[in-house]
């Protein structure tokens, strides 16, 4: 008899399929901007002169095109704060279907803005697609996660991050001159995120809600009982069922703990500061900095096809993704953290000599190259997909949700200093440029080895219990039951 519940049916990869639309499209905005910098900032100059019968200023070009790439992670910090709005209310499948609504107006918005000869509405579209971004970057995991069986959590969850990067790529191939990365096209460009609109809203309508916000958030137990004998192809969910009350049960066993509480609570400090230390670490390594502005960042090294180098660095990416999928539950979080950033280091330490020796010596452009290929292959050996996950490990049910928000906030908002300030740094600091992201990464390094506890193996309570400790330890101070209870203790009850 097949009990085990890893069978994956067509129902379930048509959901998962469906969701992951939404990380494809997050991957492909932010990686679209990159390839068409010069054609798009062309056009940016020629409305200028049209408007102001003058050459568009330097000073004002290098805002407006900051501002473009940029205002996409302002979206993004708002619509990551507004999941929770929406999932509890309509419902996770629903609220998918409907932030396709945000896809179709920024596909429009930036679409005709040739058309209307308007900078205005290309940047208010990266606006609302950042929203629909942030939006999905909490949806989808949420979804997969509540409706893959236990066996299948972790790789399924993966998918997401790998529809992220290969959106990415996609995004760098089409952004190729000869495809639509040129005068005419970029709008179709821009405006391609109506087609998986489209797509998702074709499916999800196909897709059976989330059946744990069926029983937990609509108590609908039959209801959930008929969609999970769909998603598992078997008559028997029984023991599907067993678990979500069971974590239903757990649930309102532990208060839910708000982000004032998370910040004032003595027994918070030590894991949310490691959460949004590990978040900026992601995002001040600099990879937003290749993912927005490799193409420049090649061109300026010399390199002859700098939109080539673009899509190796996309392919190096999500071949690398693939590669962490397979480590990261084999080797310790902690440790392949720290040589993700290490070896950051380095190749950021490789690409500041490329560029200052450039007119010195021969083929430093190929050693540019290899810089940032190894730069992105050891972001996704660790700070890409190890912050997200351990955020979730260092809290229990009761602070999660706060600690996610806390999280994303931070994370949203170093890739806004980031896509926002790096042409400006740029332009101070010249080749030494990746010297300022080797900085930050050494302090990362170094917080990691002395604050990071390793989490792999361990259960929620053995973690919780070494911060007790060290908390403890630290300051002396006394716990309520209440909060030793929220951190996961073993409770009595
Ligand atoms: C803007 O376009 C004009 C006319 O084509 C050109 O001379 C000028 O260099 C351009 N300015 C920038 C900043 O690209």
């Amino acid at each position: 008899m097949e009990s085990s519940g890893k069978k994956v049916t067509l129902q379930l990869m048509l959901a998962v399929g469906a969701a992951v639309i939404g990380s494809l499209q997050f991957g492909y905005n932010t990686g679209v901007i990159n390839a068409p910098q010069k054609t798009i900032s062309a056009f940016y100059n020629g409305t200028w002169i049209d408007r102001y019968k003058e050459g568009i200023p330097e000073a004002s070009l290098t805002t407006l095109w900051s501002l473009s790439v940029a205002i996409f992670s302002v979206g993004g910090i708002i619509g990551s704060f507004s999941v929770g709005l929406f999932v509890n209310r309509l419902g996770r499948r629903n609220s998918m279907l409907m932030a396709n609504v945000l896809a179709f107006v920024a596909a429009a918005l930036m679409g005709f803005s040739k058309m209307a000869a308007s900078w205005e509405m290309l940047i208010l579209g990266r606006f609302v697609v950042g929203l629909y971004s942030g939006l999905s970057t909490g949806f989808v995991p949420m979804y997969v996660g509540e409706i893959a069986p236990t066996a299948l959590r972790g790789a399924l969850g993966t998918l997401h991050q790998l529809g992220i990067v290969i959106g990415i790529l996609i995004a760098q191939v089409f952004g190729l001159n000869s495809i639509m990365g040129n005068a005419e096209l970029w709008p179709l460009l821009l405006g391609f995120t109506a087609i998986p609109a489209v797509l998702q809203c074709a499916l999800l309508p196909f897709c059976p809600e989330s059946p744990r916000f069926l029983l937990i958030n609509r108590n609908e137990e039959s209801q959930a009982k008929n969609v999970l004998k769909k998603l598992r192809g078997m008559a028997d969910v029984s023991a599907d069922m067993q678990e979500m009350k069971e974590e239903s049960r757990q649930m309102m066993r532990e208060k839910k703990v708000t982000i004032p509480e998370l910040f004032r609570s003595p027994l918070y400090r030590q894991p949310l500061l490691i959460a949004v230390m590990l978040q900026l670490s992601q995002q001040l390594s600099g990879i937003n900095a290749v993912f927005y502005y490799s193409t420049r960042i090649f061109e300026k090294a010399g390199v002859a096809q700098p939109v080539y180098a673009t899509i190796g660095a996309g392919v190096v990416n999500t071949a690398f993704t693939v590669v962490s999928l397979f480590v990261v539950e084999r080797a310790g979080r902690r440790s392949l953290h720290m040589i993700g950033l290490l070896g950051m280091a380095f190749s950021a330490v490789l690409m500041t000599i490329a560029m200052a020796l450039l007119d010195k010596v021969d083929n430093m452009s190929y050693v540019s190259i290899v810089a940032i290929f190894s730069f992105v292959a050891f972001f996704e050996i660790g700070p890409g997909p190890i912050p997200w996950f351990i955020v979730a490990e260092l809290f229990s049910q009761g602070p999660r949700p706060s600690a996610f928000a806390v999280a994303g906030f931070s994370n949203w908002t170093a890739n806004f200093i980031v896509g926002m300030g790096f042409q400006y740094v740029e332009k101070l600091c010249g080749p030494y440029v990746f010297i300022i992201f080797t900085v930050l990464l050494l302090f990362f390094f170094v917080f990691t080895y002395f604050k990071v506890p390793e989490t792999k193996g361990r259960t929620f309570d053995e973690i919780s219990a070494g911060f007790r400790q060290t908390a403890g330890a630290g300051a002396g101070e006394k716990y309520t039951p209440e909060e030793m209870n929220s951190l996961g203790a073993d409770s009595p009850l």
